[in-house]
């Protein structure tokens, strides 16, 4: 198996999302969630800017005793210093450092040239090599970046010190197919690139984070950046909870990750209510309506074998037990299971006449509460002298 690097940016790409913002406590309660869930790199923060977030790098620094800490800088000496000042009590601090290298960023951001990129790309890698090992460099853009330039940064970047070589779809632009082949360009073209892991940071704009995170993979990179919900800048990044599923529903892929996949829902639930940010609920693996079960085809299936329509058990992922949700599009049998819940020992012929009974208040409500279905039963009862 391989194993996949899961780097969790939630408390850095995701706390960007205006509302997330977080105080030190806070980032350090979920810093240490995060280390339980079994995250390998924490990104806990972007240091120089402003006092809080150094203050909370430092704090999870100290706090963490396992996984990777790191903090992200720009290829600005200062940015790079204070990073590494923020880690100093870390246990395994890698610093982020990188520029943009796209055309697009690279005149429109910089006014610069690709030379003169590819030197500041090399010098803020050497800078951050004064405070740590663990260097992590990042193209920013790189999904609308040439390979041909995008291979010659990576590959000096690497000669400079970086021990990771993150390869963001900043804009969320690229095909999976395009993303994966340009992992696959790096492999082929950057002769040293067998001294770095290749990492995936991808964005969701067009709603293809996850997938071109899984064609990353595939094609050889070794680290996914994810946050819990898929929180992120704009549209938001790739959502842990959903590589890491992936990961463990394709044994074919023949990828591991060290995440304990019962804490994915707890965690999904205490990042939204830290974060003061509801997850949709037809969210994959954390939504509410993940394991909910309304069309009476789906619910007939489903009561006579789980698998038919769930790939997921609930319990594998901490999520409360699957749900038969009773609506005007419901059948027979759901209606029959969840009288018998109820305690109600109902014949066929009788729940057939509820049925017509429970389609007219269905087709007035949104959802039939355990209170409607009580009423049905005791008016039918009381009609047809039925015992139960
Ligand atoms: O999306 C991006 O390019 C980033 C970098 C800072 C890694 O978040
Ligand atoms: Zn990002």
């Amino acid at each position: 198996m391989n194993k996949i690097i899961i780097f969790d940016t939630t408390l850095r790409d995701g706390e960007q999302v205006p509302g997330c913002k977080l105080n030190t406590k806070e980032k350090i309660e979920l810093a240490l969630d995060l280390e339980r869930l079994g995250v390998d790199v924490i990104e806990a923060g972007f240091p120089i800017s402003s006092p809080g977030d150094f203050a909370s790098v430092n704090e999870i620094s100290k706090s963490i005793t396992n996984a990777t800490v790191c903090a992200l800088s720009r290829a600005v000496e200062k940015d790079i210093q204070v990073a590494g000042e923020a880690l100093k009590y870390a246990r395994r601090p890698r610093i982020h450092t990188g520029i943009g290298t796209s055309d697009l960023h690279i005149k429109s951001k910089f006014n610069s040239t690709r030379e003169e990129i590819l030197q500041r790309a090399i010098q803020c890698v050497k800078w951050a090599g004064n405070f740590t090992d663990n260097i992590e460099f990042y193209a920013e853009d790189a999904g609308r970046t040439d390979n041909d330039y995008l291979a010659k940064v990576i590959e000096a970047v690497i000669k400079a010190g970086a021990t990771t070589v993150n390869i963001p779809d900043t804009t969320g632009y690229c095909l999976p197919h395009q993303y994966g082949e340009k992992i696959a360009y790096l492999i082929n073209h950057v002769p040293n690139i067998d001294k770095a892991v290749i990492s995936c940071h991808c964005h969701n704009d067009l709603g293809l984070a996850t997938a071109n995170s899984i064609a990353g993979i595939i094609h050889g990179a070794r680290q996914i950046e994810c946050t819990i919900n898929g929180l992120g800048e704009r549209a938001g990044n790739t959502s842990l909870e959903e590589v890491v599923m992936i990961i463990k529903q394709h044994k074919d892929l023949n990828f591991s990750t060290n995440i304990d996949a019962t804490q994915l829902n707890p965690m999904s639930r205490k990042v939204s209510d830290v974060m003061r940010m509801p997850v949709q609920p037809n969210k994959a693996i954390v939504g509410s309506n993940a394991f909910s079960h309304s069309s009476g085809i789906h619910q007939d299936g489903f009561l006579k074998n789980a698998e038919t329509y769930e790939i997921i058990n609930p319990v594998e992922v901490g999520a409360d037990d699957s749900k038969i949700v009773l609506t005007a599009r419901s059948g027979r049998s759901a209606l029959a299971h969840r009288f018998k819940k109820l305690g109600y020992d109902f014949t066929r012929n009788d729940v057939d006449v509820l049925y017509n009974w429970f389609l007219q208040v269905a087709d007035s409500k949104k959802e039939i509460e355990d209170s409607d279905l009580n009423t049905l039963a005791k008016n039918y009862t009381k009609k047809n002298f039925v015992t139960t």
